[in-house]
Parts: structure tokens; sequence; C-alpha cells
């Protein structure tokens, strides 16, 4: 089917909705790294993030937090609510690791005395720099009641997400959500959006500490592709056979 594109980021391109307010999001293989300065190819993830963040998706909204998701329509395409995005990464972090161990000299793996929020400026940019709620709400990014909500939100999604994946021996050592506006009728509610998945999470195995995460592409520790089939198959969500990545679906002008 052919489809109006709206935007190609760096792991996914967003096409028109069949229904008015809906998306198709894509998910394509392509990774990137420290702010597209690495590129890559990560053969099979755009299918596997597929499954991923619909598993993952499909269980918050079990637990009552909303989120975009509607359903898969097919191997590496998912159909969500259209929304209005708040442009920050809100990270959540258990234990240290990346940049905050850079930042902080704090060694990775050492267990945080509480689940950290940090918050960063969509902007490539600029390199997507760490903002505060001061900067958030003073340049009108969102406003202290958004982000009241995405603070509940974030820290709901981590007490859910830590115990599920501790449930199937992964640790979650720290993950970034985005968050969008929906509109319905004249009320407006603030829901998960983008996707959850081993490009933003990091997920270390309980017994080795072996990274099951993007940290592989990042770092060039190889078997890239198998960490992330590993994940789905501990989730329950590994597909019999991957298809290569069709060729791009063609612009309609
Ligand atoms: P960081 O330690 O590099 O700040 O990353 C924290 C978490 O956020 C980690 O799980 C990876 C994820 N992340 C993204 O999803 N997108 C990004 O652009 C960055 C920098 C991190
Ligand atoms: N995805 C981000 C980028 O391209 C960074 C990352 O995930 O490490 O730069």
């Amino acid at each position: 089917m052919r489809r109006r594109r709206i935007y190609e980021g760096k792991a996914k391109v967003l096409f028109e909705g069949p229904q008015p307010g809906t998306i198709v999001q894509y998910f394509k293989d392509d990774a990137t790294a420290f702010n597209n300065q690495k590129h890559g190819v990560i053969t099979g993830k755009g299918v596997l993030n597929n499954r991923i963040s619909e598993y993952l998706m499909v269980r918050l909204g079990e637990m009552g937090i909303p989120t975009h998701f509607v359903r898969r329509l097919n191997m590496r395409e998912q159909l969500v609510r259209e929304v209005e995005i708040i442009p920050i990464e809100v990270v959540v972090r258990n234990v240290a690791a990346g940049s905050i161990s850079q930042r902080l000299g704090l060694e990775e793996g050492t267990p945080l005395p509480r689940p950290i929020i940090e918050y960063y400026l969509k902007d490539d940019k600029l390199g997507d720099p760490m903002v505060s709620e001061e900067h958030i709400t003073a340049f009108g990014w969102a406003t202290t009641q958004d982000l009241d909500d995405i603070v509940q939100l974030a820290l709901r999604v981590n007490d859910f997400l830590s115990g599920l994946f501790l449930g199937v021996g992964l640790k979650l050592v720290d993950f970034k959500l985005e968050f969008g506006r929906l509109w319905e009728d004249d009320e407006m509610r603030i829901v998960v959006a983008d996707e959850i998945s081993p490009d933003s999470c990091r997920l270390w195995d309980v017994e080795t500490n072996e990274r099951l995460d993007k940290d592989r592409f990042r770092r060039d520790l190889g078997n890239v592709e198998d960490a992330y089939r590993e994940v789905a198959r501990r989730l329950g969500v590994l597909p019999d056979n991957i298809p290569a990545e069709p060729a791009r679906p063609k612009l309609v002008h």
C-alpha cells in the first residue's frame, strides 16, 4: 500500500495511517550512535524491535499505563495513535552506566540510591543536550503539569518493566522514554510514545552482566544481532524467520 511519508528518523519511518489520527511506524535495520557519527545496519533489528516494542507497550497498557500503541500490522510496521511529541528524551536510570558514569565518575554497574530521571532536549544539531525542569518549563517544551504526569508515568514504567525483565533474567539498567500529547475531544492525556526496545534500554543478563542491547553496537562488542534476538526470545516474541528488509516503501507525491 502506498502511503504518504511524514517523517524519517534514524531507526524508523513514519507514514500517514489508514484513519485520521493514526500513524504507521516502520522499523528499519539502521542503527546510529553518538549523535549520528557512527552508522551501521543490524540485520533483523527492525523486525525484532517491532515485536519487542509491541510486547512491552501492550503489557504497559494492561497495567493502565497509556501508550500510543494500537496494533502491529506486519513484520516491520505497527499502527499507533498520532500524538504531539514532547521534544524531551526522558531517561530513567537504576544502575550507573553510559553517560552518567562518565559525567559523575561512577563505575558502570554501581546501583543508584534510587531511580534517577534525566531530561535531554531532542535536538540532533545540538547533540541532545541534558536539560533541567527549569529549562523545560521556562522554554515551554512542557508545562509543570505535563512534567508531573511524565515523572509519575516514567516511574511506573520503570517499576513495571524492571520486574518484567527481571522475570526473564535481565536487569533493566536504564532506558529512554518519549511522551506525546494525545488529544481526545477537548481532553489531553500524556501517553508513552516512540518505542521501547534494546535500542532504547540497557539490558544486562542478571547472572553474567552480559550486555544484551545497543551498547554491543555502540562499543563494537560483537554479536549485536544475537543480543536483540536473545531479548526477543526471552520475552517469547522471537519470530520463526526474520525476513530481510524489503525495498524502502515509495514516497507518494
Ligand atoms: P546514556 O547513558 O548514553 O545517556 O543513555 C541512557 C539510556 O538512554 C540508554 O538506555 C540508551 C538510551 N538512549 C537512547 O535511547 N537514545 C539516545 O540518543 C541516547 C543518547 C540514549
Ligand atoms: N541514537 C542516538 C544517535 O544516533 C544515540 C544512541 O543511541 O547512542 O546518535
